[in-house]
């Protein structure tokens, strides 16, 4: 490749970033939580989070665990209010946004409507999974 089709390619390069990072910032994002894993007992979120970041205002993130059974470990899903609550498992002041029968068929939707930091965490097993860092993620919507 010359020199020329090369600068050509990466000004093609650019405006496709460009673009795409425009449409990102205009197209609020509907996202399954986990993908299709869902929602899971033991699982390490940060990693997820990380690859779906960033996010902005007015995506929506939806969380999908299977109803109270046998065969799994119950699951819910609350919004811890501060850093200190999330980072110690404090759940006295969280929101329920979830219980363990509402992440059921197509789960329910969480809109980050606000630029402000969300705790997301299971609260199931007596915190043992927020505990051990599991089940939990932090999403920090940007404009
Ligand atoms: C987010 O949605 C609300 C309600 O639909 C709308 O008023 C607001 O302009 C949206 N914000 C952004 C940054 O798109
Ligand atoms: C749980 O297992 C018991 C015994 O195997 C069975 O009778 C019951 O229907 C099961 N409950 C659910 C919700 O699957
Ligand atoms: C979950 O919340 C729904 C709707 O508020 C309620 O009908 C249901 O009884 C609750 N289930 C549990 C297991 O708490
Ligand atoms: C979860 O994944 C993140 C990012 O890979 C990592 O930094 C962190 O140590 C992991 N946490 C646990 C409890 O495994």
């Amino acid at each position: 490749m010359d020199f020329s089709s090369s600068r050509i390619l990466a000004q093609g390069v650019f405006v496709l970033l460009v673009l795409s990072s425009v449409a990102e910032g205009t197209e609020p994002r509907t996202i399954l939580v986990g993908d299709s894993e869902g929602w899971r007992a033991g699982t390490n979120y940060t990693q997820w989070a990380i690859q779906n970041s960033p996010f902005h205002i007015n995506d929506t993130l939806v969380f999908k665990y299977p109803p109270p059974g046998n065969s799994t470990v119950t699951q819910s899903v609350y919004l811890l209010p501060d850093l200190w609550s999330y980072i110690t498992c404090e759940f006295r002041g969280a929101k329920v946004l979830g219980n363990a029968s509402e992440g059921r068929d197509e789960g329910f939707k969480v809109a980050l409507t606000e630029l402000k930091s969300y705790y997301f965490a299971s609260a199931e097993g007596n915190s043992y999974d927020c505990l051990a860092g599991l089940t939990k993620f932090t999403a920090v919507p940007s404009s």
